[in-house]
């Protein structure tokens, strides 16, 4: 795990540059952290570096959208509403984490049924300070030393 500071928007932007080119289709990425604490603002910038020109919202009310157009296709969710796990196989989540890169917000009910494998991200916001502790993957680690 390493520990990165981000005093400014523009330090989570450029987390979100450095990752968006080394993913690849299938990478799922678990972004943790409490309300406010920037996992969406860092999901805009992501999509954005990887080249979508579509505005990123939050998908917090529809748990899940879809981004073509950019290198990878893009799904962003958001789990905060999600009652039941179940509706996940109803979402045809298993269909879409082969397509592209998958980034879920609040991913706490999914992870029983999550690949073992994913790259987890733990933000933070104490109302002074943002940081992030980062949890690379297998495939990411040697980016993140
Ligand atoms: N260093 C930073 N990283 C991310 N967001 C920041 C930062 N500094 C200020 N912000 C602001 O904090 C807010 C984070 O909101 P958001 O990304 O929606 O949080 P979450 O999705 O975790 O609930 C955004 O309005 C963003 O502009
Ligand atoms: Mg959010």
């Amino acid at each position: 795990m390493i520990t990165i500071n981000l005093p400014s928007e523009q330090d989570t932007i450029d987390l979100a540059n450095y990752l968006a080119p080394i993913l690849k289709a299938g990478d799922i990425i678990t972004l943790y952290g409490d309300l406010g604490s920037g996992k969406t603002f860092f999901v805009k910038h992501l999509g954005k570096e990887l080249g979508i020109n579509e505005e990123i919202d939050s998908p917090s009310f529809i748990i899940m959208k879809e981004y073509l157009g950019g290198r990878l296709p893009l799904y962003h969710l958001d789990l905060y509403r999600l009652k039941d796990k179940e509706e996940l196989y109803d979402l045809g989540i298993f269909d879409i984490l082969e397509k592209g890169v998958t980034v879920i917000e609040w991913p706490h009910i999914a992870e029983s049924i999550l690949p073992y494998q994913t790259f987890k991200l733990d933000f933070h916001f104490d109302g002074k300070s943002r940081w992030v502790n980062v949890f690379p993957d297998d495939d990411h680690k040697q980016y993140f030393e």
